[in-house]
């Protein structure tokens, strides 16, 4: 197994900030990028005390080089206390609350549509057999505030390519767990529930795009989307969908959560662009969770070498 879970993470649990980029540190210095660790359990009494250890929830994963920025990285409490998870009530102090309820082990992630291998996928098998990474990516939520964040998943092109899409499959469909009595705030009609999400096929190919199952090296914290969540870090947070129990392969783009409730506001690509204003405010700038001081904001949020191509002749201010 390569998870372990405790019942419920405490906030004295969770590894220190300044913890974490020594334990990053001691892992540059002595063994290289290439190394797979188990975090925590790898590292005993290095600098957490027992107790503290003990409860610590690990994966094994390998650190990918190729994708970290060079900027601080955003607190542990910060990106696991000011969340946007409405299923769990709308304030951002909401889903660090009451999050709790949602019962995460067994999960299954059912594929379906155009795909040659329907299935319903045990998350562990799905972890089992795939190599977990870390890489640091920006995020930057619609609402004008960003954080950077140390996510552990795996490419969702890996998965696509396991799952075998038919010709025909030019969008994959993502869509989160409807359960009103593990995610009370689904009771209340704020969006149209179950949330959903979507890709165009070369945007899910994209190595970019990644299916996160943890974060600073630990498991998901349930309020950040555990089990099992999307992250495409060059478009706005809404984008990033969370506990996700079916992915499916569609022919024609998919009716998403955020575009159906306001689609002047939310478009399908919602590519971070600061050219292109929300119709309530600007996004040329934002706010990093932890700094006093607005940035400017980045074309594609900084990835626009890699990602500028597939929107190659399309009218970004149509398509936002
Ligand atoms: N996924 C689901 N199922 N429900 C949500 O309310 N909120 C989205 C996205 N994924 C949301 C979701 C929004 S608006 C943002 S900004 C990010 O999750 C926030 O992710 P974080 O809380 O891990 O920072």
């Amino acid at each position: 197994m390569l998870i372990k879970r405790p019942n419920e993470i405490k906030a004295t649990d969770i590894t220190d900030e300044k913890i974490y980029h020594a334990r990053r540190e001691f892992l540059k210095t002595s063994s290289g990028a290439a190394l797979t660790v188990a975090a925590g359990a790898a590292l005993p009494g290095l600098w957490l005390p027992d107790t503290v250890q003990a409860k610590i929830v690990s994966l094994q994963f390998k650190k990918n080089p190729h994708y970290v920025v060079d900027e601080d990285v955003t607190s542990f409490k910060d990106i696991t206390r000011y969340n946007n998870f409405y299923e769990f009530g709308t304030d951002k102090k909401a889903p660090a609350k009451h999050a709790h309820t949602l019962k995460t082990d067994p999960w299954t992630v059912r594929v379906e549509g155009e795909v040659e291998k329907p299935a319903d996928y045990h998350l562990e098998d799905i972890i089992r057999d795939s190599q977990l990474e870390e890489r640091i990516y920006r995020f930057r939520c619609v609402e004008a505030w960003s954080m950077v964040i140390p996510w552990v998943g795996i490419p969702l092109a890996t998965l696509i390519k396991r799952f075998k899409p038919t010709s025909k499959a030019k969008y994959v469909e993502f869509i989160t767990l409807y359960d009103p009595e593990q995610m009370p705030g689904q009771r209340r009609k704020v969006l149209d529930w179950p949330y959903v999400e979507g890709l165009r096929m070369d945007e899910a190919m994209h190595p970019l795009t990644l299916m996160a199952v943890g974060l600073y090296g630990k498991v998901l914290p349930k309020q950040n989307g555990a089990p099992i969540r999307l992250v495409v870090p060059w478009k706005y947070g809404f984008k990033n969908i969370k506990s996700i129990v079916k992915i499916r392969f569609t022919e024609t783009q998919p009716r998403t959560t955020w575009n159906l409730a306001g689609p002047r506001e939310y478009g399908f690509y919602a590519n971070v662009n600061p050219e292109v204003d929300h119709p309530r405010w600007s996004q040329r700038r934002e706010r990093r969770i932890g700094e006093f001081f607005k940035r400017k904001t980045l074309m594609f949020n900084g990835y626009a070498e890699q990602v500028a191509g597939l929107y190659a002749g399309m009218d970004l201010r149509r398509n936002y």
